[in-house]
């Protein structure tokens, strides 16, 4: 089913080049925290190139249930009036976070330390998942917590009207769950601390400084040391949202895979922390340069330049890298299925509780395509073919990056491929089959 209606099914089918210029949407991860961060501040929060994605159109609905004014002002352009720290009020109605695991995350940290209740619910697949990682920490703010068997959602959330600052190790590399933490040391009193052993990507961190937050990070043998100051009067700002890097990833793949393309993606994020894709791309031969290389918002972005490579080759990705590349396995699961050789994924085990278990939904529908993978619990292995069979129904388990992997295989397998709902694709990237479209791309809708 689609997140928010009745499924559509999408049909992919072998393309000639893609060429043109790819203007992917704002960064999804970024777009949530500017719209929360704006939230806690006082003042205008000014944002441009906004994701207007559901998963982020739900998060603005959140904000103005909790008593910030949000004022869409014209594409991708959105002011934010905020309460300031500790100025929620408590929602009059149910908090919907639809697809989003990253919003109700956040969310339930920025309120967890006033002294308001809200109650949170989503959709099929974001009521699946597991939120005690969120709870638990926030528990030790004095935060509490009551949802369904396993800590799912709908769960009532009562934030702590005398929060203390926590110390806390991250047990899963989660950015959600670091910023959730952070979010709640905003409201308590002394320093929050959280360590995480392997680096996630770390947008809340360099924001919270940007709206005035005193932030402190050191690499320890212990990991990454992340010390907040409690109770800072944050102020509102202007954000520049950069081009999606996990966005982006499709149309690269595409050109990657599809014979004689040549494409550019502008103004794309190359933080460090969401790089392991590009990193491992260029390692099997991919021809991406990166060009006029800067700084907008903050970020480190740079203009992709991506050809058609047709020496792709099979390797390794070690899990240290795993979490710099979380979201973009299934993408590239796809381009390995188009190497010579196989590639090994390791440390991919939380990609089982993302929007779907992704590694599960991946085996299932590379098999069906006829692709040979091996699956074990924290590593997937996908071995490549000169040519795709291709020729089955994927299903896409209310999970837009499974929806979009298949369609950009369907590109370049013998039969088309098909994906039974494409819905779930408007969470993060409405105007994918547009710009696939644009480029050249041979997607669309089934005819009912
Ligand atoms: C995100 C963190 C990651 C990622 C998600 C966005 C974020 O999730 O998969 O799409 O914006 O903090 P985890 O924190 O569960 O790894």
């Amino acid at each position: 089913m689609s997140a928010h209606g009745t499924p559509i099914p999408m049909t992919a089918r072998a393309s000639g080049p893609l060429t043109g210029v790819a203007e992917v949407p704002g960064d999804k991860s970024i777009s949530h925290r500017a719209l929360i961060l704006g939230a806690l501040s006082i003042g205008e929060t000014r944002v441009t190139g906004l994701l207007e994605g559901q998963d982020v159109l739900d998060t603005a609905a959140a904000m103005r249930a909790f008593g910030a004014t949000v004022t869409r002002e014209g594409l991708g352009t959105w002011t934010v009036q905020g309460v300031g720290v500790g100025g929620f009020a408590e929602p009059d109605h149910v908090i919907d976070c639809g697809n989003s695991g990253t919003g109700v995350r956040l969310i339930m940290g920025a309120m967890a330390t006033t002294p308001i209740c809200a109650t949170f619910t989503g959709d099929a697949s974001l009521n699946k998942r597991p939120m005690g990682r969120v709870t638990d920490p926030l528990a030790l703010f004095g935060t509490q917590a009551v949802g369904r068997d396993g800590g799912r959602l709908p769960m009532t959330v009562v934030g702590a009207a005398n929060p203390v600052p926590v110390r806390y190790v991250l047990p899963v590399p989660s950015a959600q769950v670091k910023s959730a933490v952070l979010l709640a040391g905003l409201n308590a009193p002394g320093e929050t601390v959280v360590i995480e052993p392997e680096a996630t990507r770390d947008h809340t961190e360099r924001m919270l400084r940007g709206f005035g937050a005193q932030v402190s990070v050191e690499d320890t043998a212990e990991g990454r040391v992340i010390t907040l100051t409690g109770q800072p009067e944050l102020t509102g700002q202007t954000v520049a949202v950069p081009r999606d890097p996990s966005s982006a990833a499709f149309p690269v793949c595409a050109a990657v895979i599809v014979p004689g393309s040549d494409i550019t993606v502008p103004g794309v994020s190359r933080n460090p922390t969401r790089d392991g894709l590009y990193v491992t791309l260029l390692e099997m031969g991919a021809d991406i340069q990166f060009e006029n290389v800067r700084e907008e918002g903050g970020e480190p972005v740079a203009d992709l330049r991506v050809r058609y490579s047709p020496e792709l080759r099979g390797l390794e990705t070690p899990s240290e890298r795993a979490a710099s590349m979380i979201d973009e396995f299934p993408i590239l699961s796809v381009v390995a299925a188009c190497a010579k050789g196989k590639t090994i994924m390791r440390g991919v085990k939380e990609l089982r509780v993302k929007e779907s278990d992704r590694i599960d939904a991946m085996a299932r529908g590379l098999e069906a395509c006829g692709v040979r993978i091996e699956e074990e619990d924290d590593v997937f292995t996908v071995y490549g073919m000169d040519r795709v069979p291709g020729g089955a129904v994927t299903e896409s388990r209310l999970d837009h990056r499974i929806a979009m992997s298949f369609l950009v295989l369907g590109l370049v397998s013998e039969a088309p491929i098909s994906v039974d709902d494409g819905g779930p694709i408007a969470t993060s990237f409405p105007s994918f089959e547009p710009l696939m479209a644009g480029l050249g791309a041979t997607i669309a809708r089934d005819k009912p």
